[in-house]
Protein backbone atom coordinates (compact mmCIF):
# COMPACT_ATOMS: atom_id res chain seq x y z
CA UNK A 1 0.00 0.00 0.00
CA UNK A 2 0.92 3.43 -0.70
CA UNK A 3 1.40 6.19 1.76
CA UNK A 4 -0.59 9.11 2.23
CA UNK A 5 1.51 12.54 1.23
CA UNK A 6 1.69 14.68 3.76
CA UNK A 7 1.05 18.19 1.39
CA UNK A 8 2.91 20.70 3.05
CA UNK A 9 2.18 23.54 0.29
CA UNK A 10 -1.02 23.00 0.66
CA UNK A 11 -1.17 23.28 4.55
CA UNK A 12 1.08 26.20 3.94
CA UNK A 13 -1.01 27.94 1.58
CA UNK A 14 -4.27 27.26 4.37
CA UNK A 15 -2.25 28.67 6.53
CA UNK A 16 -0.74 32.04 4.35
CA UNK A 17 -4.49 33.10 3.53
CA UNK A 18 -5.75 32.38 7.21
CA UNK A 19 -2.80 34.85 8.47
CA UNK A 20 -3.34 36.96 5.64
CA UNK A 21 -7.08 37.51 7.03
CA UNK A 22 -5.37 38.16 10.80
CA UNK A 23 -3.16 40.77 9.29
CA UNK A 24 -6.30 42.84 8.14
CA UNK A 25 -8.41 42.51 10.71
CA UNK A 26 -5.23 43.91 13.73
CA UNK A 27 -3.74 46.64 11.53
CA UNK A 28 -6.46 49.30 12.09
CA UNK A 29 -6.33 48.40 15.91
CA UNK A 30 -2.27 48.80 15.95
CA UNK A 31 -2.15 51.47 13.14
CA UNK A 32 0.53 49.52 11.39
CA UNK A 33 0.95 46.12 9.81
CA UNK A 34 3.64 43.64 11.47
CA UNK A 35 6.91 43.76 9.89
CA UNK A 36 10.16 41.15 9.73
CA UNK A 37 13.74 42.21 9.12
CA UNK A 38 15.66 39.39 6.56
CA UNK A 39 19.31 40.37 7.25
CA UNK A 40 21.46 38.58 4.43
CA UNK A 41 25.49 39.17 3.94
CA UNK A 42 27.34 38.06 1.06
CA UNK A 43 26.17 36.38 -2.25
CA UNK A 44 25.43 32.49 -1.78
CA UNK A 45 22.62 32.31 -4.51
CA UNK A 46 20.95 29.71 -2.41
CA UNK A 47 20.52 31.87 0.55
CA UNK A 48 19.34 35.14 -1.80
CA UNK A 49 16.80 32.63 -3.43
CA UNK A 50 15.79 31.64 0.29
CA UNK A 51 15.36 35.13 1.19
CA UNK A 52 13.75 36.18 -2.01
CA UNK A 53 10.52 33.57 -1.03
CA UNK A 54 10.61 35.04 2.73
CA UNK A 55 9.91 38.50 1.81
CA UNK A 56 7.62 37.68 -1.15
CA UNK A 57 5.81 35.30 1.46
CA UNK A 58 5.98 38.25 4.01
CA UNK A 59 4.15 40.50 1.38
CA UNK A 60 1.67 37.86 0.25
CA UNK A 61 0.38 38.21 3.92
CA UNK A 62 0.54 41.90 4.23
CA UNK A 63 3.54 42.39 6.33
CA UNK A 64 5.85 44.70 5.88
CA UNK A 65 9.98 43.43 4.96
CA UNK A 66 12.14 45.53 6.03
CA UNK A 67 15.26 43.23 5.17
CA UNK A 68 18.25 44.69 4.09
CA UNK A 69 21.70 43.18 2.53
CA UNK A 70 25.82 43.08 3.07
CA UNK A 71 28.82 42.66 1.16
CA UNK A 72 30.45 39.58 2.87
CA UNK A 73 33.64 42.40 2.76
CA UNK A 74 31.44 44.69 5.24
CA UNK A 75 32.65 45.40 8.55
CA UNK A 76 30.43 42.70 10.65
CA UNK A 77 29.79 45.81 12.85
CA UNK A 78 27.55 46.97 10.16
CA UNK A 79 25.74 44.23 10.65
CA UNK A 80 25.61 44.44 14.12
CA UNK A 81 24.90 48.08 14.47
CA UNK A 82 21.66 47.36 11.83
CA UNK A 83 20.34 44.98 14.43
CA UNK A 84 20.53 47.14 17.00
CA UNK A 85 18.91 50.04 15.17
CA UNK A 86 16.05 47.13 14.16
CA UNK A 87 15.59 45.96 17.92
CA UNK A 88 14.41 49.96 19.13
CA UNK A 89 11.92 50.01 15.39
CA UNK A 90 8.75 49.99 16.57
CA UNK A 91 7.72 49.04 13.08
CA UNK A 92 9.56 45.41 13.15
CA UNK A 93 8.00 42.29 15.18
CA UNK A 94 11.28 40.11 13.76
CA UNK A 95 14.72 40.04 13.04
CA UNK A 96 16.36 37.29 11.13
CA UNK A 97 19.62 37.08 9.94
CA UNK A 98 20.28 34.40 6.55
CA UNK A 99 22.39 31.24 7.93
CA UNK A 100 25.37 30.40 7.12
CA UNK A 101 27.25 33.44 6.94
CA UNK A 102 30.36 34.07 4.80
CA UNK A 103 33.42 32.27 5.42
CA UNK A 104 35.30 34.64 8.03
CA UNK A 105 32.11 35.90 9.44
CA UNK A 106 31.37 34.56 13.43
CA UNK A 107 27.40 34.24 13.67
CA UNK A 108 27.28 34.33 17.12
CA UNK A 109 27.52 37.63 17.91
CA UNK A 110 24.59 38.86 15.72
CA UNK A 111 22.63 35.81 16.76
CA UNK A 112 23.26 37.16 20.21
CA UNK A 113 22.29 40.95 19.37
CA UNK A 114 19.03 40.43 18.47
CA UNK A 115 16.39 40.90 21.02
CA UNK A 116 14.33 37.95 22.15
CA UNK A 117 11.22 38.89 21.76
CA UNK A 118 12.34 39.83 18.07
CA UNK A 119 14.07 36.66 17.15
CA UNK A 120 11.59 34.70 14.82
CA UNK A 121 14.11 31.75 13.86
CA UNK A 122 14.33 31.06 17.99
CA UNK A 123 18.42 31.04 17.74
CA UNK A 124 18.66 32.81 20.28
CA UNK A 125 20.34 31.25 23.71
CA UNK A 126 17.37 32.77 25.67
CA UNK A 127 14.61 31.14 23.32
CA UNK A 128 16.98 28.05 23.05
CA UNK A 129 17.17 27.69 26.94
CA UNK A 130 13.05 28.04 26.83
CA UNK A 131 12.45 25.22 24.91
CA UNK A 132 14.47 23.17 26.64
CA UNK A 133 12.84 24.00 29.87
CA UNK A 134 9.25 23.74 28.03
CA UNK A 135 8.69 27.11 28.18
CA UNK A 136 6.49 29.40 25.83
CA UNK A 137 9.25 31.60 23.48
CA UNK A 138 9.94 32.06 19.49
CA UNK A 139 10.99 28.24 18.35
CA UNK A 140 12.84 27.87 15.24
CA UNK A 141 10.61 27.67 12.05
CA UNK A 142 11.32 24.10 10.51
CA UNK A 143 11.09 22.15 13.11
CA UNK A 144 7.66 24.17 14.00
CA UNK A 145 6.42 23.33 10.71
CA UNK A 146 7.00 19.88 11.01
CA UNK A 147 5.28 19.81 14.38
CA UNK A 148 2.65 21.37 13.02
CA UNK A 149 2.18 19.40 9.98
CA UNK A 150 2.20 16.23 12.04
CA UNK A 151 -0.58 17.51 14.43
CA UNK A 152 -2.89 19.00 11.77
CA UNK A 153 -2.30 15.20 10.15
CA UNK A 154 -3.38 14.01 13.23
CA UNK A 155 -0.59 11.98 13.69
CA UNK A 156 -0.07 10.64 17.55
CA UNK A 157 3.34 11.44 19.42
CA UNK A 158 2.49 10.48 22.73
CA UNK A 159 4.59 7.44 23.95
CA UNK A 160 5.64 6.60 20.14
CA UNK A 161 9.11 6.30 19.48
CA UNK A 162 10.35 8.93 17.05
CA UNK A 163 13.59 9.32 15.91
CA UNK A 164 15.53 12.10 14.31
CA UNK A 165 18.38 11.76 11.94
CA UNK A 166 21.00 14.93 12.41
CA UNK A 167 21.88 17.18 14.89
CA UNK A 168 21.80 20.76 13.82
CA UNK A 169 20.86 23.51 15.38
CA UNK A 170 18.61 24.84 13.24
CA UNK A 171 16.60 21.29 12.91
CA UNK A 172 18.34 18.42 14.73
CA UNK A 173 18.39 19.49 18.07
CA UNK A 174 15.05 21.71 18.50
CA UNK A 175 12.79 19.11 16.97
CA UNK A 176 14.01 16.41 19.18
CA UNK A 177 13.24 18.91 22.39
CA UNK A 178 9.81 19.77 20.50
CA UNK A 179 9.08 16.00 20.29
CA UNK A 180 9.97 15.13 23.51
CA UNK A 181 7.84 18.11 24.92
CA UNK A 182 4.73 16.31 22.85
CA UNK A 183 5.85 13.02 24.77
CA UNK A 184 7.42 10.79 22.07
CA UNK A 185 10.17 8.94 23.33
CA UNK A 186 13.09 10.85 21.22
CA UNK A 187 16.32 8.86 19.65
CA UNK A 188 18.79 11.43 18.06
CA UNK A 189 20.92 10.07 15.72
CA UNK A 190 23.52 11.70 13.48
CA UNK A 191 27.08 10.94 11.36
CA UNK A 192 28.65 9.02 13.42
CA UNK A 193 25.28 6.75 15.09
CA UNK A 194 26.43 3.01 13.67
CA UNK A 195 24.56 1.05 12.31
CA UNK A 196 21.46 3.33 11.43
CA UNK A 197 19.17 0.94 9.85
CA UNK A 198 18.93 -0.53 12.92
CA UNK A 199 17.76 2.78 14.83
CA UNK A 200 15.16 3.56 12.20
CA UNK A 201 13.81 0.95 11.78
CA UNK A 202 12.49 1.05 15.93
CA UNK A 203 11.01 4.55 14.89
CA UNK A 204 7.19 4.95 14.27
CA UNK A 205 8.14 8.59 13.23
CA UNK A 206 11.65 9.02 11.37
CA UNK A 207 12.82 12.75 10.67
CA UNK A 208 15.51 12.85 8.26
CA UNK A 209 17.77 16.09 8.10
CA UNK A 210 20.93 15.55 7.23
CA UNK A 211 21.42 16.98 3.95
CA UNK A 212 22.57 13.88 2.13
CA UNK A 213 20.53 12.87 -0.66
CA UNK A 214 18.76 8.98 -0.72
CA UNK A 215 20.24 8.38 3.01
CA UNK A 216 16.65 6.39 4.37
CA UNK A 217 15.96 3.95 2.07
CA UNK A 218 12.90 1.51 1.85
CA UNK A 219 14.81 -1.73 4.47
CA UNK A 220 15.17 1.16 6.96
CA UNK A 221 12.08 1.59 7.60
CA UNK A 222 9.54 0.00 9.88
CA UNK A 223 6.28 -0.98 7.76
CA UNK A 224 3.67 1.80 8.47
CA UNK A 225 5.90 4.54 10.07
CA UNK A 226 5.75 8.32 9.34
CA UNK A 227 8.33 9.62 7.07
CA UNK A 228 8.97 12.91 7.23
CA UNK A 229 11.69 14.59 5.08
CA UNK A 230 13.74 17.08 5.59
CA UNK A 231 16.73 17.21 3.44
CA UNK A 232 16.92 19.61 0.15
CA UNK A 233 19.36 18.35 -1.94
CA UNK A 234 20.45 19.36 -5.35
CA UNK A 235 21.47 16.77 -7.43
CA UNK A 236 22.10 16.12 -11.09
CA UNK A 237 19.84 13.67 -13.57
CA UNK A 238 21.79 11.78 -15.83
CA UNK A 239 20.25 13.59 -18.65
CA UNK A 240 22.74 16.79 -17.05
CA UNK A 241 19.94 18.76 -15.30
CA UNK A 242 19.30 19.57 -11.66
CA UNK A 243 16.37 18.32 -9.44
CA UNK A 244 15.76 18.76 -5.77
CA UNK A 245 16.02 15.76 -3.32
CA UNK A 246 15.43 15.00 0.15
CA UNK A 247 17.31 12.59 2.39
CA UNK A 248 14.47 9.89 1.21
CA UNK A 249 14.71 7.38 -1.18
CA UNK A 250 10.63 8.36 -1.91
CA UNK A 251 9.81 6.34 -4.54
CA UNK A 252 10.91 3.06 -2.55
CA UNK A 253 10.02 4.21 1.08
CA UNK A 254 6.58 5.33 0.15
CA UNK A 255 5.76 2.13 -0.37
CA UNK A 256 6.17 1.37 3.15
CA UNK A 257 5.58 3.74 5.01
CA UNK A 258 2.05 5.08 6.31
CA UNK A 259 2.77 8.74 5.57
CA UNK A 260 5.63 10.71 3.85
CA UNK A 261 5.97 13.76 3.20
CA UNK A 262 7.73 14.59 -0.70
CA UNK A 263 10.60 16.98 -1.77
CA UNK A 264 9.89 19.45 -2.94
CA UNK A 265 6.46 20.80 -1.52
CA UNK A 266 6.60 18.50 1.71
CA UNK A 267 8.45 20.94 4.94
CA UNK A 268 9.97 23.31 3.05
CA UNK A 269 6.80 25.69 2.68
CA UNK A 270 5.78 25.23 5.99
CA UNK A 271 9.47 26.99 7.59
CA UNK A 272 8.61 29.97 5.71
CA UNK A 273 4.62 30.17 6.82
CA UNK A 274 6.14 29.33 10.56
CA UNK A 275 8.43 32.62 9.71
CA UNK A 276 5.23 34.06 9.27
CA UNK A 277 3.53 32.74 12.27
CA UNK A 278 6.49 33.54 14.43
CA UNK A 279 6.43 37.25 13.28
CA UNK A 280 2.70 37.56 13.70
CA UNK A 281 3.13 36.27 17.01
CA UNK A 282 5.52 38.85 18.28
CA UNK A 283 3.16 41.44 16.85
CA UNK A 284 0.37 39.53 18.96
CA UNK A 285 2.40 39.97 21.74
CA UNK A 286 3.83 43.23 21.41
CA UNK A 287 0.36 44.76 21.05
CA UNK A 288 -1.83 43.08 23.52
N1 LIG B 1 19.42 28.93 6.41
C1 LIG B 1 18.74 27.79 6.09
N2 LIG B 1 17.64 27.68 6.87
C2 LIG B 1 17.62 28.75 7.68
C3 LIG B 1 16.73 29.18 8.71
O1 LIG B 1 15.72 28.55 9.04
N3 LIG B 1 17.08 30.33 9.32
C4 LIG B 1 18.19 31.04 8.98
N4 LIG B 1 18.44 32.16 9.64
N5 LIG B 1 19.02 30.67 8.05
C5 LIG B 1 18.74 29.52 7.39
Amino acid sequence: MSAKILDGKALAARLQTEMAEQVQTWIPQVGRPPGLAVLRVGEDPASAAYVRGKERACERVGMASFGQHFSAEAPPSQLLDTILRLNQDERVDGILVQLPLPPGWDPIPPLLAIEPDKDVDGLHPMNLGRLLRGEPGLQSCTPLGVMRLLQTEGIPLSGKQAVVVGRSILVGKPLSLMLLAADATVTLAHSRTPDLADVTRRADIVVMAVGKPNLLSADMVKPGAVVIDVGINRTLTPDGSSQLVGDVCYEEVKEVAAAITPVPGGVGPMTVTMLLHNTLESYRLRNR
